[in-house]
């Protein structure tokens, strides 16, 4: 489908926009990956999915502050663009967008965003303002870019539900695909924070998706989401040098739990553990 082939790299807004417009005089259609880099094989799986549908694909790396409530977090997020371009130019990407902090912020963001309720819960409630400040770089990203297709991972489950959310009730003109969570052998979701990971911490960590698919092949045996909790706060213990931060059970759109195990809607059980000072998030859908 794609038929650029050599990549190009733009840093400013003008740039971009300018390769975009002479793309889409052609009536291109333009596909988005938005990332914050240190790239894996999550990220190119995205990029695959567009380079199947789209003319040609722009993926942009930018490490966005408005989404860190922790400073120290933001701080320590792996950052490796020239090592990101290669992989992008590898992978067959067209357009790399790799903004610096002025260009997407020339002034403080104020927008406070109204997710109907969806960030009340999980990572919302974890992590305050973070889904405020996915919704502002992602709105502005999407005034950049203006893709017709946008790429997003079911790896952060909450924040896809939420994209799909505002695309929704702010009208943007965009179709927003999700894509499979991709992981390791070990079972480990893949994350760009698992770099932080000592390797004894990484081999552990494969236990948290060795824990969610014990609860998807056994999800008739149980009769509760807390016999769930139960199970899983027993198997990942302080003991172990894990930190369960939540495990729940949510419905796929409205994030709310189920009234009832046996409630023929689709249900995700989500988690959220601190492994070695470094903080994974994983989800399983049960019912697919
Ligand atoms: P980042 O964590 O870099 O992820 C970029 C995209 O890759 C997201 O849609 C995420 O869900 C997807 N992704 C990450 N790991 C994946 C995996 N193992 N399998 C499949 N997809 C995976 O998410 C963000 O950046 C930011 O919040 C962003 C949307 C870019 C806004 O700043």
């Amino acid at each position: 489908m794609h038929r650029i082939t050599v990549m190009k790299v733009f840093n400013t807004i003008a740039a971009l926009q300018n390769e975009l417009a002479l793309l889409k005089r052609t009536s291109f259609n333009v596909g988005f990956v938005p990332t914050m880099g240190a790239l894996h094989e999550g990220h190119l799986s995205l990029l695959k999915s567009s380079k199947e549908k789209d003319h040609c694909t722009v993926v942009s790396i930018f490490v966005n502050p408005t989404q860190f409530n922790d400073k120290n977090d933001f701080e320590k997020y792996p950052r490796n663009v020239d090592k990101d371009l290669e992989i992008l130019e590898s992978a067959g990407c067209n357009i790399v967008f790799v903004p610096n902090e002025k260009e997407i912020y020339p002034e403080p963001d104020t927008r406070v965003f109204d997710f109907g309720g969806l960030d009340q819960v999980m990572e919302g409630q974890c992590r305050p303002g973070h889904f405020n400040g996915v919704a502002q770089v992602v709105t502005r990203l999407f005034k950049i870019v203006k893709p017709c297709r946008a790429y997003f991972g079911y790896k952060d489950f909450q924040q896809l539900a939420i994209i799909r959310f505002i695309v929704k009730k702010y009208n943007i003109p965009v179709e927003i695909v999700a894509c499979p969570i991709v992981r390791e052998s070990t079972g480990l979701a893949m994350s760009s924070r698992n770099t932080r990971l000592c390797e004894s911490d990484r081999a552990k960590a494969s236990k948290i998706s060795k824990v969610l698919f014990y609860l998807k092949d056994r999800y008739n045996s149980f009769h509760s989401v807390k016999e769930m909790q139960a199970y899983v706060a027993g198997e990942l213990t302080l003991n172990d040098g894990f930190d369960l931060e939540y495990f729940e059970v949510v419905d796929e759109e409205t994030l709310l739990p189920p009234d009832s195990l046996q409630q023929p809607v689709s249900k995700v059980g989500c988690i959220a553990v601190w492994i070695g000072g470094v903080r994974l998030i994983d989800n399983v859908n049960f019912l697919s």
